[in-house]
């Protein structure tokens, strides 16, 4: 071991984990660019201000977790710890929203958040996340509610629940609000929560303490505040939700810790995972555009966290076979020359296969017979090519079947048509 290790709150993704990884963001990615969603990279950093405006200057993640540094030049930079609000800025600066709507993106990539690192919750982790701006249409809203159930079950995951709750807008929220600052001020709380109750109320809410849940059974819903346009909004996602299939659990008590949420905002949840529950959320963001000095551009949009999609997948025992689905680093055929001149052929030979689209390896390093022969089993190789001095001279190479033991030369012209057909 060196003296170095990887930062705390982060970790290494190594074979043959890592093609779980692969598997998963690929499943993720797949499922939305079927359904229309083009691939969409920003910077890992963007603007402090940024971050500021559009999660919410009153949320855990702006007050508390942001990584942010100053630049030689001067500039206040902040990794980014969620993908959305730069997303809406890269749409805004190119103005996707002046073409034809909604404007459907998708991203992959590395988020940072400085979190308490526990089991599932890392400072560096990674998402899978989609956006759809520019419509206020219910359907949009249970598209990507599917489309992220489909995803999980594609996956192979059974035990993910989705919870679902509206948050009303600007003309009922406000209502709302001011009913539950006034019961929560009645309370026996601590002053940090008195405090959040003047800033950000809904969030009490989702305070995980039993002290202060007790307390919440008779707080105010939102069900009973919302105006008509919200209601019938949110009764149509349920309805669409429901024909396709999609089961949800209604959760008054969904709040979610980014502040740029409206109407409809969700979570999938999955029970194997202990406190770090979540394997995605979401919600409508029909403000965000205008707090980042845009136009009207209602929006809606989920992430879904690939690091707790793998560990649920490990806990439901489903995640090798995600990983066989050809992201391994297992090969179809290893090569095992006996001397120099066989290594040579064979070098070329393994060229030849993997420029055909077999996977291919060979052993490298002086192993003899016995250690290349190992190889070739721990490589997850079907086929072997041994070759020899007097293979080379009758020009053939011994194609010998791994799993049967089975062998027999062929021509050394006619392993590339033979092998891509016993493959196919
Ligand atoms: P979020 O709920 O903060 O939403 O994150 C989405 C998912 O990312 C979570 O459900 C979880 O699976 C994963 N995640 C978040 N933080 C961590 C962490 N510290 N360690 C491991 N996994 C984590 C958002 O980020 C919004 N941008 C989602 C969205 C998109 N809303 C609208 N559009």
């Amino acid at each position: 071991m060196s003296t170095f290790q990887a930062p705390k709150g982060t970790f290494d993704l190594i074979p043959p984990r890592s093609a779980v990884f692969l598997a998963v963001r690929e499943a993720m990615a797949e499922t939305v660019r079927r359904a229309g969603y083009g691939y969409v990279e920003t910077p890992a950093f963007e603007d402090t201000a940024l971050f500021k405006r559009g999660v919410g200057e009153s949320s855990d993640i702006v007050t508390k977790e942001m990584y942010t540094f100053t630049t030689r030049g001067g500039v206040s930079l902040t990794l980014r710890p969620e993908g959305t609000a730069s997303v809406v800025r890269a749409a805004l600066q190119h103005n996707l929203h002046k073409g034809a709507l909604p404007v459907k993106l998708y991203y992959s990539g590395s988020y940072y958040r400085y979190e308490q690192p526990q089991a599932g919750r890392y400072r560096h982790f990674s998402q899978v996340g989609a956006e759809a701006l520019g419509t206020e249409d219910p359907a949009v809203d249970a598209e990507l509610i599917i489309l992220a159930a489909d995803a999980f079950k594609q996956l192979g995951l059974t035990k993910v629940r989705l919870l679902l709750n509206t948050l009303g807008d600007q003309e009922c929220r406000p209502r709302y609000r001011a009913a539950l600052q006034e019961f929560l001020r009645g309370l026996d709380l601590d002053e940090a929560t008195r405090a959040r109750i003047e800033i950000n109320p809904l969030r009490v809410l989702d305070d995980k303490r039993p002290e202060v849940q007790a307390q919440l059974t008779d707080a105010p819903v939102i069900g009973d505040y919302l105006c008509d346009a919200c209601k019938a909004f949110h009764e149509e996602v349920q309805t669409l939700l429901s024909i396709y299939g999609v089961p949800f659990e209604d959760d008054v008590k969904l709040v979610r810790g980014l502040d740029y949420y409206t109407r409809t905002t969700f979570e999938f949840v999955h029970d194997g995972l202990g406190s770090q529950s979540a394997v995605g959320g979401g919600g409508r963001y029909d403000g965000l555009s205008q707090d980042l000095g845009g136009p009207s551009l209602p929006s809606v949009g989920w992430a879904l966290g690939v690091d707790r999609t793998v560990l649920a997948m490990e806990a439901e025992g489903v995640a090798h076979s995600a990983a066989g689905a050809g992201f391994g680093q297992s090969v179809d055929v290893f090569g095992v020359p006996l001397g120099a001149a066989a290594k040579a052929m064979l070098f070329g030979l393994v060229v030849e296969l993997r420029r055909a689209g077999v996977r291919a390896d060979l052993v490298f390093g002086d192993k003899g017979l016995k250690g290349a022969m190992k190889a070739a089993d721990r490589s997850g190789a079907k086929y072997a090519l041994v070759a020899g001095d007097r293979d080379l001279a009758a020009d053939v190479v011994q194609l010998k079947d791994l799993t049967t033991g089975e062998q027999t030369p062929v021509a050394v012209d006619q392993i590339v048509p033979t092998l891509k057909e016993k493959l196919s």
